[in-house]
């Protein structure tokens, strides 16, 4: 197997950046191959990863939840990226305008710019939910995703988050959990990562770390690739 491309598990900032031909090609591969038709992403924020998902594998059924409000989720966003950049951001504080940024690049199954409305259509949101409580419109996904977010939830729902990750996972499904242990809201660390790696192990994800930055380390807990090419 040739080395990674770019970026790999455990090297990512955040799910998207995994692929849209930036990523390590055996995560392409396995997504590609795993013949996805359904996506589940919890704590979905802006959706913009969804979007991403989307233009490049062209998937049936997108589904997302966050806790947050579509305004909360919106503002919060354009407040990461107002300070990272150091501007303003120059356009309505909407949705709309932010999936409007999101370019589908020439090799994405869908080419074409969608219109915000056709792509609202596609990308199923709900905001103000938890995950804790959410009801799915499936009752399985072939790919499940939480990306930054167990970590936000008390120590003592996170075994019922992992198992209700499991319950929607179909057999043999994707699966992709970003967390960060060492973030303020957690607790207990340890305990933390002892519940995720036990959850994982029964899933059947191997757990990648990611170097440490400047907000702590992370773990990457998935199936993304594949036993078999690792
Ligand atoms: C750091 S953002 C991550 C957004 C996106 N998944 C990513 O990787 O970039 C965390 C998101 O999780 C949401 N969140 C936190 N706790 C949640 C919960 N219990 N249920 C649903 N969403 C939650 C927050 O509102 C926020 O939008």
């Amino acid at each position: 197997m040739e080395p990674a491309k770019f970026k790999t598990l455990g090297e990512e900032g955040a799910f998207w950046e995994l692929f849209c031909g930036q990523s390590d090609d055996r995560i392409d591969q396995r997504i590609r191959e795993a013949h996805v038709r359904s996506v589940l992403d919890l704590g979905v924020g802006v959706g913009i990863g969804t979007v991403m998902l989307y233009y490049t594998f062209g998937f049936e059924h997108l589904e997302g939840v966050d806790r947050n409000s579509e305004e909360g989720a919106v503002e919060a966003h354009i407040k990461i990226r107002e300070e990272a950049k150091g501007e303003a951001w120059p356009y309505p504080r909407t949705l709309h305008y932010l999936w409007s940024e999101v370019e589908p690049v020439p090799s994405c199954a869908i080419a074409v710019k969608q219109t915000y409305s056709a792509l609202r259509e596609k990308i199923q949101l709900r905001y103000g939910c938890h995950i804790q409580n959410y009801v799915s419109l499936q009752p399985h996904y072939d790919l499940v995703i939480a990306s930054n977010v167990l970590h936000f939830l008390p120590i003592t729902q996170l075994r019922e988050a992992w198992s209700r990750i499991q319950a929607w996972s179909k057999p043999g499904g994707l699966v992709y959990v970003r967390v960060k242990p060492e973030r303020k809201e957690v607790t207990d660390t340890e305990q933390f990562i002892r519940i995720c790696d036990e959850a994982a192990e029964k899933l059947g994800l191997k757990r990648y770390d990611g170097k440490p930055t400047g907000e702590g380390s992370h773990i990457t807990y998935s199936n993304l690739i594949a036993a078999e090419l690792l």
